[in-house]
């Protein structure tokens, strides 16, 4: 049976390590400030922005809300983050997405001045992570990373299969295991012998949006799996994820459970990312 990663326990011991560099921060009169803009009033972004409040607080950061109306205009909002981006008690910038329709998400992120995009989402931050400049890395796989560190699974030298290639998780995961020279593999829609390739992995981290899509049969034997996705079963209240968990526990050596695994590493490198913000500006 594998060994199962515990992401609550690993993300609260992240919290609390930042929550201590903050005290430390605000002793020599320094505060992070994170300001979170909501538009519209979508059941899920709702809860997670105000996970992210919770989170600033536990942190010891400050959190500034603007909740907007769902006819907020792009003009408006590009006017705000304007606004933000030129007060100097500011230090990061997050815009919850998704945004309404008639609102340009690409042209929104854009607008975001790179040293306060914490989510990462910005192309200059994308494109400082690809070269390897200091910048910030979106949430998500950052978590992953840690996750995987803080586990002690060996990356220099592995190889390292990423099945999924979205902009904000499969693309920048890949660059992140490269960094730390793994040798990396990215699947997709498109790959032939899917299957095979997975099972060369000694990393295998699973981003695909599709409910227990890899079970054993793809992993091999004493690899290190992370499952990114999380689905609600249909009909139940319960939660799975892209991997097939009690299949794959059965050959994987280690495994992220999905709730508990990668979800709550997401806001905890969002306050890492605040915390960095606020040190860089006030260097
Ligand atoms: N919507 C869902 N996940 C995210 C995220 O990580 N950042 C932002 N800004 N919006 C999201």
């Amino acid at each position: 049976m594998a060994e199962i990663i515990d992401g609550k326990k690993i993300s609260a011991d992240l919290k609390d390590e930042i929550r201590d560099k903050v005290a430390a921060l605000k002793d020599k009169g320094i505060e992070v400030t994170l300001a979170v803009i909501l538009v519209g009033n979508d059941p899920a972004s709702t809860v997670y922005v105000g996970n992210k409040k919770k989170a600033c607080e536990y942190t010891g950061m400050n959190s500034r809300s603007y909740e907007l109306p769902e006819e907020t205009t792009e003009e408006e909002l590009l006017k705000l983050i304007d606004e933000l981006n030129a007060d100097k008690e500011v230090n990061g910038i997050l815009v919850q997405l998704p945004l309404p329709k008639h609102i340009d998400e690409d042209k929104v992120i854009r607008r975001i001045d790179p040293d306060k995009d914490v989510d990462g989402f910005h192309p200059e931050s994308v494109g400082r992570l690809s070269i390897g400049a200091p910048g910030f890395v979106s949430c998500t796989p950052a978590g992953v990373i840690e996750l995987l560190k803080r586990s002690n699974t060996p990356l220099d030298g592995a190889n390292a299969v990423v099945v999924g290639r979205s902009n904000i998780v499969g693309k920048p995961m890949s660059v992140l295991l490269l960094r730390e020279n793994a040798t990396v593999t990215i699947c997709h829609s498109h790959t032939k012998n899917l299957k095979e390739i997975c099972k060369n992995a000694d990393v295998l981290v699973v981003a695909i949006g599709q409910p227990k899509f890899i079970d054993c049969s793809y992993i091999k034997e004493g690899a290190t799996v992370i499952d990114v996705g999380i689905h609600r079963i249909e009909g139940t209240k319960k939660l799975c994820g892209d991997v097939d968990f009690e299949s794959a526990e059965k050959v994987a050596g280690k495994i992220t459970p999905v709730p508990g695994g990668v979800g709550p590493m997401t806001i905890a490198e969002l306050m890492n990312n605040c915390y960095e913000a606020a040190v860089m500006q006030n260097k």
